[in-house]
């Protein structure tokens, strides 16, 4: 009997490193064939997280163009997989969270007649243009979905509550958690991570107290990153604080960043990181100003208190956990927010020892076994079968 075909899209180094864990899993099950398909929506990083988890993609589409526009992107994406799906004929495509390219190859699949599979679905800011396009492009992959991965119980009651069935709604687990949990023991194991960094950051030796930024989202082009950088600027003028910024490649935040930035004291703006170093980064640091997605959900395994630099969020479990705060983009309000953690012992002790609400580490092995029993039925993995996430 043939094997049946599992195609995973994946574009960027988000959707990388989150669906990493799930294709290593599915690489290593007997009874499907896992092919990977990247559409280089993200070229450099990628092909940076494709190295740090040893990925290579059966297909690339090398989409990436500089300072691309959606339109086009979108475009591509669409033609470019709807040419793959002919060819490869998939029993399913799996695709993740809210890129360009996930909601194109999902549109491409729905067109396809080919079963769609979303890894991360469910998140929702009821709000369209926050995060803008995301919130879209997520609500779009929903819509055609044939399995749904949630990765929390809040995101399944936001399906139910849309009228997606129960029984297509599986909840995980984030697979982003297995990923922090595979990288922090291939560290562990190998080591390397911090001689390096330390090589090419000496100031990281130092007794300072790193205060770790990441910002590139679209809507907050121009106004929001503009006053994040001023606030950093002047959270800068501690002298016992390190400002540490690998500044996504987007022209439209290098620019923005290096205006503001360049040649201040204490503010490092650096390229980013191989995973295993951001990690390591998120460890040594002792505040994490961001408005990623994946950075949310990650801190709190690492005990790390996180300001999220958006004003809505569709990730309500770590404002409830306490694992969050939402501080938007003022630059008033992001500077006493890190000032309170940076000097108030009591307050920072509480915001980094709560529980992180994303999952076990066990979200790709659910995924996987849901996949084979669907599309290889009577060929159960001969381990025990994965428990529901509590
Ligand atoms: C995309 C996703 C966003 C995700 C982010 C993660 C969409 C609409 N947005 O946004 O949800 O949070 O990725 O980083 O899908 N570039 C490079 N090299 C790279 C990557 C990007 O040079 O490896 C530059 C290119 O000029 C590219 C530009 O960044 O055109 C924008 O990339 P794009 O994927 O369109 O948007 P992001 O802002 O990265
Ligand atoms: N990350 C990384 N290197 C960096 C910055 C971030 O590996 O220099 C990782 C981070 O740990 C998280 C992911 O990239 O897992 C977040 O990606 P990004 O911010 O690009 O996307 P988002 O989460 O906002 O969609």
């Amino acid at each position: 009997m043939t094997q049946p075909t599992i195609l995973a899209v994946v574009g960027t180094r988000p959707e990388a490193i989150k669906m990493a864990p799930v294709i290593h899993r599915l690489r290593r099950d007997p009874h499907v064939r896992a092919v990977v398909c990247a559409t280089a929506q993200h070229r450099q990083m990628l092909d940076q997280v494709f190295a740090n988890f040893e990925i290579k993609a059966d297909i690339d589409l090398d989409l990436m163009r500089a300072n691309q526009n959606l339109t086009s992107l979108t475009a591509n994406v669409l033609t470019r997989v709807g040419e793959v799906l002919a060819e490869v004929k998939p029993a399913c495509v799996l695709v993740h969270g809210d890129t360009t390219t996930a909601m194109a190859a999902s549109i491409a699949a729905f067109y396809a007649n080919v079963d769609i599979g979303h890894v991360e679905a469910g998140l929702r800011t009821g709000d369209l243009l926050q995060p803008w396009p995301e919130e879209f492009n997520r609500r779009v992959v929903d819509l055609v979905g044939t399995h749904y991965f949630a990765p929390t119980r809040q995101a399944q009651h936001n399906l139910v509550a849309e009228g997606v069935p129960g029984p297509s709604i599986l909840v995980t687990g984030n697979t982003v958690i297995d990923a922090l949990l595979m990288t922090l023991d291939h560290t562990r194991r190998h080591g390397g991570v911090a001689a390096s960094l330390h090589a090419r950051y000496p100031f990281l030796q130092g007794e300072e107290r790193v205060v770790l930024v990441t910002g590139h989202r679209r809507e907050n082009h121009e106004h929001g990153l503009a006053s994040l950088c001023r606030a950093l600027k002047r959270i800068a003028t501690d002298a016992g604080v390190r400002v540490v910024y690998p500044v996504h490649p987007n022209p439209n935040v290098q620019r923005i960043a290096s205006s503001v930035l360049a040649d201040v004291d204490n503010v490092h703006l650096i390229a980013p990181l191989d995973y295993p170093e951001f990690v390591w980064l998120m460890r040594r640091s002792a505040i994490i100003l961001t408005d990623s997605g994946g950075i949310q959900e990650e801190a709190p395994s690492l005990g790390k208190p996180v300001l999220v630099l958006r004003d809505v969020t569709e990730r309500p479990e770590a404002l409830e956990a306490g694992t969050v705060t939402l501080v938007g983009t003022n630059e008033d309000r992001i500077v006493g927010e890190c000032t309170r953690l940076l000097t108030d012992a009591a307050y920072y002790r509480d915001r980094s020892t709560r529980k992180n609400p994303f999952g076990d580490g066990r979200a790709s092995e659910r995924i996987v076994s849901f996949l084979r029993e669907r599309y290889a039925p009577g060929q159960r993995s001969p381990s025990v079968s994965v428990p529901a996430l509590s």
